[in-house]
């Protein structure tokens, strides 16, 4: 298009925005991949069983499909070890899950031979197996497969749909994440005509919540200026602690999905930021320099952050945050 015809075609209020990145999906798969990350969805693990036989992968392609008649849908990579048990067993039960259960997805996204050996699960009444400790089930009949590409996207019909309490674990970005309300989203206290509550107890948690957003909004910043996303950031800075580390091991330990950690790998071998090695991998003299300039940002950043605050107050925010994070871990 002709640039006067989209100027034309453009209300005045419009200021372009230069994307971070762009282009055809059909020369750069990993561009494509991060664009789509930016839709964050659940994460699900897809169960079935036939003639003695299980399966599970774990997706996030799930999405519901329609009401009447009660359908969803997911897809399934041509790749998967799963794939023909999935399209000819006819049935199979989505398992959404919980923030819990992050560990979860990685055990059923891994190429374990029996993935179930580990797993708390029982058979459902349609044929499927259900996992323990999940946020919903679905158990369906297989309704359509349709050619999707290198993927079949598989329709089912949920023959019965449970609901349980928890919070849902969610993907996005390339990472695990968990879902905090939108500030904007909560009723304020001013429009119910109630007083606020400005006491410690009715603020601390809301204001942990958005100091978080806040302070890493603004620290993704001094990640850009370096050239990294947070993927890669995170690959770099195990890399420069843990030299030698594999693909598995780096994706336990940065909490990076499979696929997001080879894709950060790639990149990093491209930019020669790492080099592989029959041990693993290892951060080049590049890598590493880089990885010394953002935790040095990092320090500058903390530094200028917490100026001015008195130590004393650190030391109390300190306590009340560990222990925060104490009686949380012993919860799980
Ligand atoms: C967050 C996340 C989402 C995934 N989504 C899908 C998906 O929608 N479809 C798919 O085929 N594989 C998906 N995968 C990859 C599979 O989980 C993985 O390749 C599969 O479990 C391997 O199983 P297999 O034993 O059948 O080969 C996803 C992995 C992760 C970590």
């Amino acid at each position: 298009m002709q640039r006067d015809a989209v100027m034309e075609n453009t209300s005045p209020q419009y200021i372009p925005r230069l994307p971070v990145e762009e282009g055809d999906p059909a020369t750069d798969g990993r561009m494509f991949r991060r664009c789509l990350g930016q839709y964050g969805t659940g994460i699900a693990i897809i169960t079935t069983e036939a003639d003695g036989r299980r399966g599970a992968v774990t997706v996030n392609s799930f999405a519901s499909v329609s009401l009447e008649p009660p359908l969803v849908l997911w897809s399934i990579a041509d790749t998967s070890r799963s794939r023909e048990l999935f399209t000819s067993s006819g049935r199979f039960a989505v398992n959404v899950l919980s923030a819990k259960q992050m560990d979860v997805s990685r055990h059923f996204s891994s190429k374990l031979d029996d993935k179930f050996a580990d797993a708390v699960w029982a058979l459902g009444e349609f044929g499927s197996p259900l996992l323990d400790g999940c946020l919903a089930h679905f158990e369906c009949e297989t309704y359509s497969q349709v050619d999707g590409g290198d993927h079949t996207i598989i329709i089912g019909l949920v023959k019965r749909a449970s609901r349980f309490d928890g919070e849902p674990l969610l993907f996005s970005q390339g990472q695990y994440s968990i879902a905090d309300s939108h500030p904007a989203a909560s009723p304020t206290p001013e429009a119910s005509g109630a007083k606020p509550d400005t006491t410690a107890e009715g603020t601390i948690v809301s204001q942990i919540f958005e100091a978080h957003h806040l302070l890493s909004t603004r620290f993704d910043e001094h990640r850009r200026a370096e050239g990294l996303h947070l993927s890669i950031a995170r690959i770099l800075a195990c890399m420069y602690d843990r030299p030698g580390l594999k693909i598995d091991q780096l994706a336990a330990a940065t909490h990076l999905g499979q696929r997001d950690t080879e894709d950060a790998i790639s990149e990093l071998l491209e930019r020669e930021l790492l080099i592989g090695t029959e041990g693993g991998y290892s951060l080049t003299d590049a890598g590493r320099n880089l990885r010394v300039a953002i935790k040095a940002r990092w320090l500058a950043f903390q530094h200028a952050q917490i100026a001015g605050i008195p130590e004393a107050d650190l030391r109390a925010t300190i306590r009340t945050l560990s222990k925060l994070i104490d009686q949380n871990k012993m919860a799980e």
